[in-house]
């Protein structure tokens, strides 16, 4: 399973980046309204950053296929690596078949049931992002989704790649990459707090305090 990171901050993305564990980076309107800044000047940014593929979503009020489309092929003008993040409704699926007959990728977001990914994924998208941490939230066992994606692409090859989303703890990625989730969207938090176990933390404060006692700092 790959990981992308989850956020348009940069400083964040940076992090992550310099770790050397993400290849692709997702936003979504709320993430953007977050930072407070322009979208088009922070989607430049991220592109100099990370070289991989980078989701923008078109605008929250741009609900009709016309519009979607317009402002699909205007962030995916940006940089080569953007790919249009598109939510799942009959609007967007309309928006997809375009823009990917035009070469351009895509991301079908706010995906929460697996007929909406087959359904994202016969329309031509590149990526899907079921979304398990907001079913967890509502007593619905989020990882069941991505299991049930996974099967029903592996049963007819589809290429349409899985993006699980909506992450909210390290055991989530674990879930998901025993699931079979092609890419696991991760926030900075729980990239880092991957990174622990208190017996690692515990070994390397043992390891420095025995060295020091024999050679000093
Ligand atoms: C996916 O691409 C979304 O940006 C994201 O994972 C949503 O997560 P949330 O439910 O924590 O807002």
């Amino acid at each position: 399973m790959k990981f992308f990171i989850d956020t348009a901050n940069v400083e964040d993305i940076r992090k992550a980046n310099d770790m050397g564990v993400i290849c692709g980076v997702t936003t979504n309107p709320s993430l953007i309204a977050k930072e407070g800044r322009d979208f088009k000047e922070v989607i430049k940014e991220i592109t100099t950053i990370v070289d991989g593929p980078i989701s923008g979503e078109v605008k929250a009020t741009t609900v009709d296929a016309e519009g979607m489309i317009k402002e699909g092929r205007e962030i995916a003008a940006i940089h080569p690596n953007m790919v249009v993040k598109i939510p799942m409704t009959v609007e967007g699926l309309k928006a997809v078949k375009v823009l990917s007959a035009e070469g351009i990728k895509t991301n079908v977001t706010l995906i929460f049931t697996a007929n909406q990914a087959l359904l994202a994924a016969r329309a031509g998208a590149t990526y899907v992002s079921p979304f398990l941490g907001r079913l967890d939230d509502i007593s619905t066992a989020g990882i069941s989704l991505i299991e049930d994606i996974v099967t029903i692409f592996d049963n007819y090859g589809l290429e349409t790649e899985i993006i699980a989303a909506s992450i909210r703890h390290p055991m989530h990625v674990t879930d998901c990459a025993l699931a079979g989730a092609h890419i696991a969207t991760v926030p900075y938090k729980v990239i880092e707090q991957m990174t622990h176990h208190p017996l690692t933390d515990q070994g390397i404060a043992k390891f420095q305090a025995d060295y020091k006692a024999v050679f000093g700092e």
